[in-house]
């Protein structure tokens, strides 16, 4: 699958997201906003799920947006435009339920805000009032923000050192959105303990809160059992069953847990081949 660009978002604090289009026509002209695809990057690597951020049918070609965390991010944002990925299979998981809600708030944390927009731009043509929530640590890493005000009624900017936009975090702000007016739906991505807390946020408001969850992937296909999830006290497969799922019934203790298992594997990973 050839790399057709690649842009570097945001390079700051050690972090940096880098943005490629991919050229995939089947993907493309299936996907569906709140899916993701399950790519290698090379014949040796692992296998890593990032969320289809555009889908140009009539292109044939699928962007996505990845944080470097470790190493196949890296190795991924050391790609050229012109070389290939190795394999790429999507698009998988459930697509969002897009219908008319009346008020949604769209909160997107760090490079959550890559994975809300197709939800948000969906959710704006199915004629729902959208307001999308987006923080970062810093300035430099806010990205997607011309975006996403193009396709929403209101954006909210923070920063966590107040850098730009508000100082503070998404919940606050979303907090008191939620107190200010009804709302019909939330819908969050992010890290961890930012969509936990906005399962807290909500639950006092009794408004529906949808977040897509990170769990550890393999295969993407319900096969391996890698990205089981607790959620209302039933196990289920976040590929196959999500990726999205209330957010008020799933085990975030355990997810957590599960998420940081490889995480001295990964880290020897990148001793042994050199990288940061
Ligand atoms: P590692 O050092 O191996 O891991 C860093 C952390 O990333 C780990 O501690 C673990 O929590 C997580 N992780 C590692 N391997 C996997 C894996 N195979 N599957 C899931 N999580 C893993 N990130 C983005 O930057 N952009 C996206 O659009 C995006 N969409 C995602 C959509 C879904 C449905 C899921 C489940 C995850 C998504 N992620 C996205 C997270 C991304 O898959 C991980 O950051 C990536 O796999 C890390 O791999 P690594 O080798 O670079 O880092
Ligand atoms: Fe293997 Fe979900 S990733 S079952
Ligand atoms: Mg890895």
């Amino acid at each position: 699958m050839k790399i057709l660009s690649k842009e570097v978002l945001a390079d700051s604090q050690g972090t940096r997201i880098v943005k490629i289009t991919v050229q995939s026509p089947d993907i493309a002209a299936k996907a569906r906003a709140g899916q993701f695809v399950v790519l290698m990057v090379n014949e040796e690597g692992e296998r890593i799920p990032l969320t289809i951020v555009w889908a140009d049918a009539e292109k044939g070609v699928i962007t996505l947006i990845a944080q470097e965390a470790g190493f196949t991010t890296k190795l991924l944002g050391g790609s050229m435009p012109g070389g290939s990925l190795y394999s790429i299979v999507g698009p998988l998981g459930h697509p969002t339920e897009i219908r008319k809600y009346g008020r949604v708030i769209l909160v997107g944390g760090g490079v959550g805000i890559a994975e809300i927009y197709p939800v948000a731009a969906a959710m704006k043509g199915a004629g729902n009032y959208v307001t999308a929530v987006i923080g970062s640590r810093t300035k430099e890493l806010m990205i997607l923000e011309r975006e996403l005000k193009e396709i929403s009624d209101e954006v909210m900017v923070l920063t966590d050192d107040g850098s730009y936009g508000r100082k503070g975090f998404v919940t606050e702000a979303l907090k008191e959105l939620l107190e200010k007016e009804k709302h019909d739906l939330v819908y969050a991505v992010g890290p961890l303990p930012m969509m936990r807390a906005v399962a807290g946020v909500t639950r006092p408001f009794g408004v529906p809160a949808r977040v897509s969850l990170n769990a550890i992937m393999v295969d993407g296909t319900g096969m391996c059992g890698c990205c089981r999830v607790s959620v209302g006290r039933e196990v289920k497969f976040s590929c196959v069953d999500g990726p999205e799922f209330d957010a008020s019934q799933v085990d975030w203790g355990e997810l957590l847990t599960r998420n940081g298992i490889y995480i001295e594997k990964e880290k020897h990973i990148c001793r042994l081949n050199n990288i940061a």
